[in-house]
């Protein structure tokens, strides 16, 4: 759709976004990271503005794009400054789209000072699972408001990447769960996108391959007809 033809139906919104991937510090110098860009949500940021919201939050992990304009955007790096923020933010927003690759776990004890090859590294290392934020934000949520998580889903010996997701949102049932096939080119790192989108009610809604900026458009579609 052109810039013109964008309706107001998020006008008086508060919407938050998070966007990109956590880092997990293993010493000063190396992280666990994750190949989420960014682009993603920062398209779900100007598309939002674009119908008409009041506000638009970006909770950015990492991510090397220019800032949305028109937006406020809070930088974090780790899992848990990403889940502090949130969580801050949430309890103003009307929307909140957690489109960022969060890590699931963290090393559980950094080192201080840059491992060194020839000290007595540790051969395995240990990790600790971090807090699911979407999770706390759904038992924390306000009347009202509407939770848009993401799943991205490679398929696997436990099943096809739908029927993980639909597994996902029977354990996190957000309002829409956006699926992502990932891997081998696909989702991260690249311009175009496609998606389906598992509606609380049962509903799926497939969106073709198109640009990140159209798939914002058709996900907050389906956002402004959850919320009527
Ligand atoms: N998420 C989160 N906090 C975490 C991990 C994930 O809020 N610690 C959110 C993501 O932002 C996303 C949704 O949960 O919106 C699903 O993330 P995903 O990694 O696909 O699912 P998990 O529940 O972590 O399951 P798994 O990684 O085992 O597939
Ligand atoms: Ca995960």
């Amino acid at each position: 759709r052109g810039a013109a033809a964008v309706r107001p139906d998020l006008a008086g919104r508060h919407v938050l976004v998070t966007a990109g991937g956590t880092r997990e510090y293993v010493d000063p110098v190396r992280f666990l990271g994750n190949a989420s860009s960014g682009r993603q949500g920062y398209a779900l940021a100007r598309a939002a503005l674009a119908r008409g919201a009041a506000s638009v939050t970006v909770v950015a992990a990492n991510v090397a794009l220019p800032e949305v304009a028109g937006a406020r955007t809070i930088g974090v790096v780790s899992a848990a400054e990403l889940r502090a923020r949130v969580h801050e933010v949430a309890p103003s927003a009307d929307i909140v789209v957690m489109a960022a690759a969060v890590a699931d776990f963290r090393p559980a004890d950094p080192a201080t000072h840059k491992i060194k090859k020839d000290s007595a590294a540790p051969d395995t290392l240990a990790l600790t699972r971090n807090p699911d934020v979407l999770s706390e934000l759904l038992a924390n949520r306000r009347p009202g408001q509407l939770l848009v998580g993401f799943a991205a889903e490679t398929g696997g010996p436990d099943g096809g990447v739908l029927e993980l997701a639909r597994a996902k949102h029977a354990r996190k049932p957000v309002d829409l769960l956006v699926v992502n096939q990932v891997g081998n080119g696909r989702g991260f790192e690249v311009a175009d996108n496609a998606a389906v989108v598992l509606s609380l009610g049962g509903g799926e809604t497939t969106i073709d391959r198109m640009s990140k900026d159209l798939v914002a458009h058709r996900i907050l579609d389906l956002v402004v007809e959850h919320g009527d």
